[in-house]
């Protein structure tokens, strides 16, 4: 909060300033703030506008002054803490395309622009808005698929990883070279990952559990393991750009072959259905020269020793590889769960003893898994060593440590397990050499699991063998069957975890109680008629009715919990609110949801409860004045008044968001449900306050 608090102490000497600046407007040592017109709206429209405008993934559109002024105290945080836009690797370790990142000026023009109180300037100086494309990014692709059908998302609860599967059916081999996704539901399709199965074996298992899809089962390597060598296909996330591999470059897609989208979903909050639509762009004919994907440690990392004792801060992955023929590295990404902190890659060029970085993500975010392009290929001579280090951060101070207090994490397939490694896709330089870069890869990946092996502690894993089949990669002695010993001995307890009734085979039951999709809450009974006339501050109610939420005479308790239309945070808690709600009916007390943006009129903050199921009293509180006077600063936050209308807790709902975009797969300390119980017990509260995480309050319109 010391930072909101800074920045109104320089707003006043701003406009301090700007009122002696007006009285000598010659001074050519001033320094004026920066203005929307002039300074800011450049920025915003160059790197933000893109993705937030109506029918993007941002949540609110950002396209004019009022959008930005509105949202400006949230905007200087995120753009300050580099959240936004969504890029993470680190500037200067390796040249991308498409980068995404602000530079420190154009940070510092919209801190200040901020701290100045946000001046339009000159309104007709504004510069216009970029064209944006509507529809395909690419233009219109050769081929446009669908999955068969959309997939239901519920309101709350974890979020989902399942793989969906579109059958191609080619009856010759195709060369891609760009997929363009197209969500349906674009707030809950976080990101999706592409690969091909050859095997029909997707096909098989597509549906079984009464869902569309499947849920991940092979992909305990991340889809490695399903069958056709996929590098290159790559995936896609929240805003991600469409593009065409570079160089003439393009992916097989043998015949016969199916696409599979291996998809992670985050409930927004409301129920929603996602069928994702793809655009296939094809080469004319097959490329000239082949791509290999270098994996470090391969397979995610599975045979690379990931046991990260509890508590741990900095537990270390590293791996090696030389080169074996000159190469090209065309594109760079990594794959971690919640505990990593952060990757890197270098290169030292042969008989040189200083390396160089050329990727380096220093807060790894598993919500924003990307690709990235180099924007020239780096050209690595043979003999170059690649060497990767990921850290891992296994104690309490990783506020996405899903484990509280902290717990051993080893490798394994769910999102509290971990695993990481690092991707190089790589184009040997001579198209000769393919093959040799293919086999070094090769034996590389053989002497990990080599090493693993080793370690391993024997012990047959006989359910893997069904599954097991398509696990080529595995066939180490490459005669086409996958013997036991080749399977790591940490993919066995794995599999074995998927069986739970111990009958050695895997039924669409067991399947769905992994995915731990929760039945969606029932619906809450409706509530009170109006109240009457009561003490404190006065509301309008979205019907119209006026309400006292302070007001705490009738009941033990009053629960006000502050909300705007378009918060992604407060909405994706629309779920665990309801449930509060339905939890609560029969206590006395009762659960008031007040909206703070000044421009939600009641038709809006009606459709707004309407689509997230809310029920009970929606309140408008456009000024402010209940959020101000109970000390709130974000959304959600929530609020208990005692008897004598005393604020008994503040803070948050839960602790499911350890900062902005660091959500845990489960809150491990629901604050408010306590806070209400001591209520309700007569207690005392244990922890009357904490600190909210969510979006800023909305600015309050100028001169109000
Ligand atoms: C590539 C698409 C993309 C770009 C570019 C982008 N945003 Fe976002 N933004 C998003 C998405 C998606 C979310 C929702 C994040 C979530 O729900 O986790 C978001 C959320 C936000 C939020 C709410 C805070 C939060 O973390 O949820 C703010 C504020 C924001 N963006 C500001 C900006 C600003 C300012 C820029 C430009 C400097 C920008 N964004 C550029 C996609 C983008």
């Amino acid at each position: 909060m010391s930072h909101v608090r800074v920045a109104f102490g320089v707003a006043v000497t701003a406009a301090f300033l700007v009122a002696v600046d007006a009285a000598h407007p010659a001074d050519p040592a001033r320094s004026d703030p920066p203005t929307f017109a002039a300074d800011v709206a450049p920025i915003v429209f160059a790197n933000c506008s893109s993705c937030h405008r109506p029918g993007e993934v941002g949540p609110f559109s950002l396209l004019t002054y009022e959008d930005v002024r509105k949202r400006a105290k949230m905007i200087d945080r995120v753009v300050s803490e580099k959240l936004m836009p969504p890029w993470h690797p680190v500037e200067g370790h390796g040249e991308f395309a498409d980068e995404l990142a602000l530079t420190p000026r154009e940070i510092e023009t919209i801190e200040k622009w901020v701290a100045a109180d946000m001046p339009e300037g000159d309104r007709s100086k504004t510069p216009a808005l970029p064209k944006f494309i509507d529809g395909w990014q690419l233009g219109e692709p050769d081929l446009v698929v669908k999955m068969a059908k959309g997939y239901p998302v519920q309101a709350g609860g974890p979020d989902i990883y399942r793989n969906f599967v579109i059958p191609l059916g080619f009856k010759e081999d195709r060369w891609l070279t760009a997929i363009e996704v197209r969500p349906s539901a674009r707030a809950v399709l976080h990101h999706t990952l592409f690969f091909l199965d050859e095997s029909g074996e997707a096909q098989k298992i597509d549906g079984q559990d009464g869902k569309p899809g499947f849920r991940k089962m092979l992909n305990a390597t991340e889809g490695q393991l399903l069958g056709a060598d996929t590098a290159g296909l790559g995936g896609w996330a929240v805003g991600g750009m469409a593009r065409h591999l570079p160089g003439g470059l393009a992916r097989k897609v043998p015949k016969g072959s199916d696409l599979v989208l291996q998809s992670h979903l985050h409930p927004s909050g409301k129920a929603e259905v996602e069928q994702t639509v793809l655009g296939l762009h094809f080469a004319k004919q097959p490329p000239k020269r082949s791509m290999a994907n270098l994996q470090m440690p391969p397979l995610f990392g599975v045979a690379a020793g990931l046991d990260i004792p509890a508590g741990e801060k900095a537990f270390k992955l590293a791996d090696s590889f030389e080169l074996p023929v000159d190469a090209e590295a065309v594109m760079v990404g990594g794959h971690a769960h919640l505990l990593c902190q952060t990757m890197q890659l270098w290169i030292t060029p042969p008989g040189k003893t200083e390396r160089e970085s050329i990727f380096f993500i220093d807060h790894w975010d598993f919500d924003w898994q990307n690709q990235y392009q180099y924007a020239d290929a780096i050209a690595l001579k043979k003999g170059s060593k690649v060497e990767v280090e990921l850290l891992y951060d296994n104690s309490s101070d990783n506020k996405h440590n899903p484990n509280d207090p902290p717990q051993r994490v080893r490798w394994g397939e769910e999102t509290t397990d971990e695993m990481g490694s690092i991707s190089l896709l790589l184009v040997p330089a001579k198209e000769s050499d393919a093959g040799e870069l293919q086999a070094g890869i090769r034996r590389q990946r053989i002497a990990s699991m080599a090493r693993n092996a080793r370690k391993a502690a024997g012990g047959a894993g006989g359910l893997f063998d069904g599954i097991a089949k398509q696990v080529k990669q595995l066939d180490i002695n490459n005669d086409g069957k996958i013997s036991k010993d080749e399977i790591p001995a940490q993919l066995r307890p794995m599999v074995a975890r998927l069986d739970s009734n111990g009958d050695g085979d895997i039924d669409a039951k067991e399947l769905a109680a992994l995915t731990g999709e929760e039945p969606a809450p029932d619906a809450a009974p409706a509530a009170a008629a109006d109240e009457t006339a009561g003490s404190g501050i006065k509301l309008a109610g979205a019907d119209g009715k006026s309400y006292w939420p302070q007001d705490t005479r009738a009941r033990v308790a009053n629960v006000v919990i502050f909300t705007t239309v378009d918060c992604p945070i407060a909405n994706a808690y629309a779920p665990e609110i309801n449930q509060l709600i339905t939890d609560y009916k029969d206590k006395p007390l009762r659960v008031y949801l007040v909206h703070v943006d000044p421009d939600v009129t009641p038709e809006a903050a009606a459709k707004h409860a309407k689509e997230y199921g809310y029920v009970g009293p929606i309140l408008l509180d456009p000024k402010q004045e209940l959020a101000k006077k109970l000390g709130i600063s974000v959304t959600p936050e929530a609020v208990v008044l005692k008897s004598g209308s005393s604020t008994a807790y503040r803070g948050r709902i839960d602790d499911q968001w350890g900062d902005l975009q660091k959500k845990k797969p489960a809150p491990t300390k629901r604050d408010l449900r306590l806070a209400i119980e001591a209520v309700l017990a007569g207690k005392t509260i244990a922890t009357a306050k904490t600190k909210a995480i969510g979006c800023d309050l909305p600015e309050l319109p100028k001169g109000k």
